[in-house]
């Protein structure tokens, strides 16, 4: 049966009572007064009533209509002005949503800021793989089988012939049998050895760097050295060349820099002795050049290899090298 004009009406008020908001006003407002609305199609039908009953019907019908039309506007009207009064009490005065903010991990700034130094000497990046033949890490270095040497790092094998490199000295190998002299250029990775305490950690980050060409001498590697130790710490920052032996460099030097904490006059971080130790370098060993198919007489160069954590703690004043792996916001956000 169809419903009475008089049911519509009470379902419209109802509906109009209940509405939650604007929108829920609106939607009920097409549902009865739209194109295709209740009440709509009921007007539309009085034309199909029995003659004598359309003027009544169709008198009513327009009233309520009217009256609808009124009591939609209203509703509309008082609901949308009630959210506009919640949206008024919004209390603007308290604090807002911290938004943080991401920053690059200090050991990335360091390793970048290395790089920089480098690069704008004319250095160009190169970079290899971190699970290694034994042949680059050590073999074509000038480490012999079963030599002595092998021992000063500890190595971690993946089997006979592979290892996870030790250092980034392998890449030196690789940059040289691929490109002829000059070669200039440095090689940032991470590197791996068994060891864990203080001021080691199984996995770290080297930067290595080789220049190869007619005529370098030792002196070139201290000038360059020295300019970027300047650039990294300060001017007032000097060098100590201490005679030291690597297997793939002759003659070797680890270099110590001033302390950057008591400047030289002996403390806690420097062990009393002034100098803290930053990087190893030397000319390369000639055997390295008969690897690669270099003319050992024509060529000379050097390499050096430094920790770039061992940099960040110097740098920073860190003294514990896994403050870098543990992911603690509340210290590596300081940076
Ligand atoms: N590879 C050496 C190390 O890890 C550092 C080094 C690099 C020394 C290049 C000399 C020349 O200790």
């Amino acid at each position: 049966m169809e419903k009475s004009i008089d049911q519509i009406y009470q379902e419209a008020l109802k509906a109009i009572e209940t509405a939650a908001g604007p929108k829920d006003v609106r939607s009920a407002s097409v549902r009865y007064l739209g194109r295709k609305g209740i009440l709509t199609q009921f007007l539309r039908n009085i034309s199909s009533l029995p003659v004598e009953e359309r003027p009544t019907a169709g008198q009513k019908g327009n009233e309520i209509k009217k009256k609808l039309e009124k009591a939609f506007n209203e509703a509309l009207v008082k609901s949308e002005a009630s959210t506009k009064d919640l949206e008024d009490h919004i209390d603007v005065s308290l604090p807002g949503r911290p938004v943080s903010c991401g920053s690059l991990h200090p050991i990335t700034q360091i390793n970048q800021e290395i790089c920089d130094i480098f690069l704008n000497m004319g250095f160009e990046i190169a970079e290899g793989p971190e699970v290694e033949l034994d042949y680059y890490n050590f073999e074509a270095l000038n480490f012999p089988k079963n030599h002595p040497a092998r021992d000063m790092q500890d190595t971690f094998f993946i089997s006979d012939k592979i290892v996870l490199r030790t250092h980034t000295s392998p890449l030196q190998i690789r940059t040289m049998e691929k490109q002829a002299p000059p070669v200039r250029i440095i090689m940032p990775g991470k590197v791996f050895r068994c060891d864990s305490d203080l001021t080691h950690t199984p996995m770290f980050h080297q930067v290595e760097g080789l220049l190869v060409d007619e005529n370098v001498s030792f002196g070139d590697l201290k000038g360059t050295l020295t300019a970027f130790v300047h650039q990294m710490f300060d001017v007032q920052t000097s060098l100590r060349f201490r005679p030291s032996f690597f297997p793939f460099t002759e003659p070797s030097a680890e270099v110590d820099i001033l302390c950057v904490i008591c400047r030289g006059k002996g403390c806690r971080v420097c062990s009393q002795t002034g100098w803290l130790e930053i990087l190893g370098s030397g000319m390369v060993h000639p055997a390295l050049y008969e690897n690669v198919g270099y003319d050992a007489i024509r060529y000379t160069g050097f390499a050096f290899g430094m920790g770039v954590e061992r940099i960040a703690m110097l740098k920073y004043g860190i003294d514990d090298i896994r403050k870098f792996f543990e992911n603690d916001m509340r210290f590596l956000s300081q940076f």
